[in-house]
């Protein structure tokens, strides 16, 4: 029988076990996890030295606090600082990492601390599983997206010129901290894009969390602190239970991909650019995704209002009207939705929806129907 996911909160903050067998790990989470590394890291070294993965951007504001956190423990470091930005998610800096791993003699049986965003947890990650047929690695994931949602589960990745996430490995990693004070940082674009993921788990099933999102997603924004840990916590306990049912993504795991199959086109059809976020392609593929619901007969029409004007009070982007310059029409959008990875038998797949909360994945979805949404959605940009 599966374990399931437990979640404990002590003085010392949050935590979810995840509980796969052979791999199990916690996700801590709280403030002030950076400076406790060291002692959090501590058990799972075998010598007193690790390798860290970072970008510029953080590397200036998270990495000496990290460094200092783990040699208050007695634990050396090294570190490489990448570029920021998605465009690092490449053969290029994937052969970048492992070999300077490699000079610096990071050995089967040490450690890789990921300290960043989505971009870094993914190679880090995938560097990780490949270097010396696989070391363990820590995720220190410093976007909300990240704590959220990339740090946990496993899926390790870069992108090629084919599309992105198309080369990678299923690696988990030995221990996430999602250290919340982080975020305090993070630019306000960012954030939000990070929290088109955090709605996204009320969308897809849990229709409590949603409504105590329209309720707390101002202060969340504001920098609450204790919204931010209760927002975080909530949403690794969604993700980590559906990745305990299904790690590989043959059944339930596809539900976290609301939005995506739309949110993957436009991502492709803005060049993966500053034009539009992942997370904000998110944000729009999950109105979209509500709203063919409702033209189904799936779920009630106050369903996609509701969810769009959520998004709406948020701030975030909502409509194909909120994604500045050309998109291509309906067809050529269908088209990049064609190259999804979730493409099974040349067939799309979607995340539908019986309601808010109630999320499933179907293949049966009239193409057509999809094609009237596209063009209605286009439309209202003129
Ligand atoms: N593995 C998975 O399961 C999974 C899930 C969802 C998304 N992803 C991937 O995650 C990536 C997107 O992640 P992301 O949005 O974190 O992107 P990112 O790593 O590029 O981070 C976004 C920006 O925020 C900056 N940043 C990060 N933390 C900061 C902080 N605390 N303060 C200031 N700036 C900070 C980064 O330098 C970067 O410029 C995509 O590549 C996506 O494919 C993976």
């Amino acid at each position: 029988m599966t374990e399931t996911t437990t979640q404990t909160q002590g003085t010392d903050g949050t935590s979810v076990h995840v509980p796969l067998e052979g791999r199990a790990y916690d996700v801590r989470i709280g403030p002030g996890l950076l400076p406790r590394a060291g002692d959090l890291i501590a058990p799972l070294l075998h010598r007193p030295r690790v390798a860290i993965l970072t970008d510029d951007t953080v590397a200036g504001l998270h990495l000496d606090p990290l460094r200092a956190g783990l040699s208050g423990a007695g634990i050396d470091s090294v570190a490489l600082t990448l570029p920021a930005g998605e465009s690092t998610k490449s053969w290029h800096y994937l052969t970048q990492t492992v070999d300077w791993m490699l000079s610096e003699k990071i050995e089967r049986r040490d450690i890789l601390i990921a300290l960043g965003g989505g971009v870094i947890g993914d190679l880090g990650g995938f560097a990780a599983a490949v270097l010396r047929r696989g070391i363990r690695f820590v995720q220190v994931p410093t976007s909300l997206l990240a704590q959220v949602d990339s740090s946990v589960g496993g899926k390790t990745g870069i992108n090629t010129s084919h599309g992105k996430n198309l080369v990678g490995a299923f690696h988990q990693p030995a221990l996430v901290l999602a250290d919340t004070d982080v975020l305090a940082t993070l630019a306000p674009r960012d954030f939000l894009a990070g929290y088109g993921e955090v709605v996204k788990y009320g969308m897809l099933g849990d229709a409590g969390f949603f409504a105590w999102l329209e309720r707390n997603g101002p202060a969340l924004a504001a920098g609450d602190p204790a919204a931010r840990v209760e927002a975080v916590a909530r949403s690794v306990q969604m993700k980590a239970d559906i990745v305990v049912r299904d790690e590989t993504e043959q059944g339930d795991r596809a539900l976290l991909n609301l939005g995506h199959t739309f949110g993957h086109a436009l991502e492709a059809a803005t060049g993966y650019s500053g034009r539009l976020l992942h997370g904000e392609g998110v944000a729009i593929g999950c109105a979209l995704a509500f709203e063919l619901s409702a033209r189904l007969g799936l779920c009630p029409q106050e369903d996609p209002s509701r969810v769009r004007a959520h998004l709406k009070a948020m701030g975030m982007t909502t409509d194909l009207s909120d994604i500045p310059g050309d998109l291509p029409d309906a067809d050529g959008l269908l088209e990049l939705m064609g190259q999804d990875k979730k493409v099974i038998d040349g067939k799309l797949r979607f995340i539908l929806a019986r309601g808010i909360g109630d999320a499933f994945v179907t293949s049966d979805v009239p193409r057509d129907t999809v094609r009237g949404l596209l063009q209605d959605a286009l439309a209202a940009r003129d």
